[in-house]
């Protein structure tokens, strides 16, 4: 693989990415990984992240020099260009003065490898305090700004390499470029890292790593799930059974894409369990948001471990044992749980509300190596159907927690109504792909008066919440066209019972979350 060393900060991730976008394999390790188990990982190069802090400041992450002389291509970002500079015997001054966003940098060296072809002038995203002046002897300076002598340098005949600013992000407008430069002509890389290949490899694994046991997965209609199991499914065929727990808490639609539209496309073994009146004895009377969500998750527990132990129970013509659960654990949840490659713990599955920690099967996670658009990527090539490929976020306690107030049948359908006609403005109006995700609540203990035809009506209001996000961490709410606007509180006023107002909600994330409770 080709490394990236974290120092902190969100950089990583998205150097990952774009490496990946080359078409060549990455994998983030934390910059307190002892050199020789990086090394050990034979990797074909080596990216230093930027990160938040000085090389001067006291207990900033270091690193041992011994990785500029493993023979390893390396190429350092920002704060792993100051690192790199500093190891090596460049100075690094301590300025005070800053440059912070879009720069122009000034590429003057023509030969030079990570610039080949781009422009003598080039925007690029800068953030640091801290200036390198002298670049490390052997190197050769290639690109300047009118603050920092020595903005990026680089020895090729050592294939090191370093640029001061943020190649990464999407600001730098050769960045993608410059990152490609040092893979395929730097590191001698070639761009393989294909999602057919992915899909390849990992039925290989599952089937080594299943053998002719048996798994189960539980569904929950999201994405990571369904490539998981369609992956699985691949792998093993009938030793695979899912589980889809419909607690009729899903929006309009999606339950029947799961048992019939996933179903087709994969030939998936499914047990339905039609668990709705249960969610809704459990969740009748209360309206406290934590509490819903504690019901809701303490049910889904119990629903499936009952349709696991019947599946266990039942067996099947081959008498094999079910050792395995399929999850769709995804790289970013590996990163951030600070887990390399181990197995063992099971984290609670944010999309179906949180498994029980003590189930003794041993995990099959397909996508633990996969950012969220690779996994769609995949998903695409195994034929799934568009609508679960390119599902927006949906929380794993669904509409209950998009009432506020007690939740009910009738309640749930009325938001179903509401939230499938925002839904289908917002695709025929082509803002799918550009939204993060539109919530549509129902404010089901507020009234407030209104007009319809010749009587007045006293209604329910019902919030939409669109946003724009990147990771869902912070959110900016959507600016959407009036028109579309316009066209869904029409309809919702129109077709939806008992809604006679439609309101929009104007806060970021933070200060507000992107769901109500
Ligand atoms: P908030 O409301 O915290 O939501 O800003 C952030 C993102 O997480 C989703 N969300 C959930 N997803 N289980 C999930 O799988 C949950 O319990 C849950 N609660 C919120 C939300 O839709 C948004 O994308």
């Amino acid at each position: 693989p080709v490394l990236v060393v974290d120092f902190g900060a969100q950089y990583a991730q998205l150097i990952a990415r774009r490496v990946r976008e080359a078409r060549v394999y990455s994998e983030i390790v934390p910059s307190t990984m002892p050199v020789a188990e990086m090394l050990a990982k034979k990797p074909k190069a080596i990216i230093l992240s930027g990160g938040p802090s000085s090389v001067y400041e006291e207990g900033a992450p270091r690193l041992d020099r011994a990785i500029f002389e493993a023979g390893v291509p390396v190429f350092g970002m920002c704060y792993g260009f100051q690192l790199m500079a500093t190891a090596l015997g460049g100075t690094v001054d301590n300025t005070g003065a800053r440059e912070y966003g879009r720069t122009q940098l000034h590429v003057s060296k023509p030969g030079s490898t990570l610039f080949e072809g781009t422009p003598d002038e080039q925007s690029v995203w800068m953030s640091h305090g801290d200036a390198c002046s002298a670049a490390p002897e052997g190197f050769t300076v290639t690109a300047s700004t009118d603050m920092v002598p020595v903005a990026a340098f680089e020895n090729d005949e050592k294939k090191l390499y370093g640029v001061q600013y943020h190649p990464e992000v999407m600001h730098s407008t050769h960045g993608q470029l410059v990152l490609e430069h040092f893979l395929y002509r730097g590191a001698g890389i070639e761009p393989t890292w294909t999602t057919g290949n992915v899909i390849e490899d990992q039925i290989e694994a599952i089937r080594a790593q299943v053998g002719t046991k048996r798994a189960i997965c539980g569904l929950s209609g999201g994405v990571d799930s369904a490539v998981a199991a369609a992956l699985v499914q691949k792998a093993i065929g009938s030793q695979l059974t899912c589980v889809y727990v419909d607690h009729g808490l899903m929006r309009k639609g999606e339950t029947e894409q799961v048992e019939k539209d996933f179903v087709a496309a994969t030939g998936v073994q499914l047990k339905v369990v039609d668990a709705q009146e249960q969610f809704l004895v459990a969740l009748a009377g209360v309206s406290d948001p934590e509490e819903k969500r504690k019901i809701i998750g303490r049910e889904f527990i119990r629903v499936f471990e009952q349709a696991q132990a019947e599946i266990i129970a039942e067996g099947d013509e081959t008498g094999e044992p079910v050792e395995f659960l399929v999850q769709g654990t995804l790289y970013p949840d590996v990163v951030e749980s600070g887990g390399g490659t181990g197995t063992a713990n099971i984290k609670s599955h944010h999309n179906v509300g949180g498994l029980p920690e003590d189930l003794e099967f041993k995990l099959v996670e397909p996508l633990r190596q996969l950012f969220k658009d690779e996994v769609r990527m995949v998903g695409q090539e195994l034929g799934l159907p568009e609508e679960i490929v390119h599902r927006q976020p949906f929380p794993g306690p669904g509409l209950g927690i998009r009432i506020v107030g007690e939740v009910t049948r009738e309640r749930l359908d009325l938001l179903r109504e509401a939230d499938a006609i925002a839904r289908e403005e917002l695709t025929a109006a082509g803002l799918d792909r550009e939204i993060w995700q539109c919530p549509v609540v129902l404010l089901a203990d507020v009234r407030s008066v209104g007009v319809q035809g010749d009587g007045r009506t006293y209604g329910h209001p019902v919030v939409l919440r669109p946003v724009s996000s990147e990771d869902a961490m912070t959110a900016d709410w959507s600016r959407l066209p009036y028109e579309v606007l316009a066209r869904i509180s029409t309809r919702i006023t129109n077709e939806v019972r008992d809604v006679n107002r439609v309101v929009l909600d104007v806060t970021s994330k933070p200060p507000a979350t992107i769901e109500w409770e």
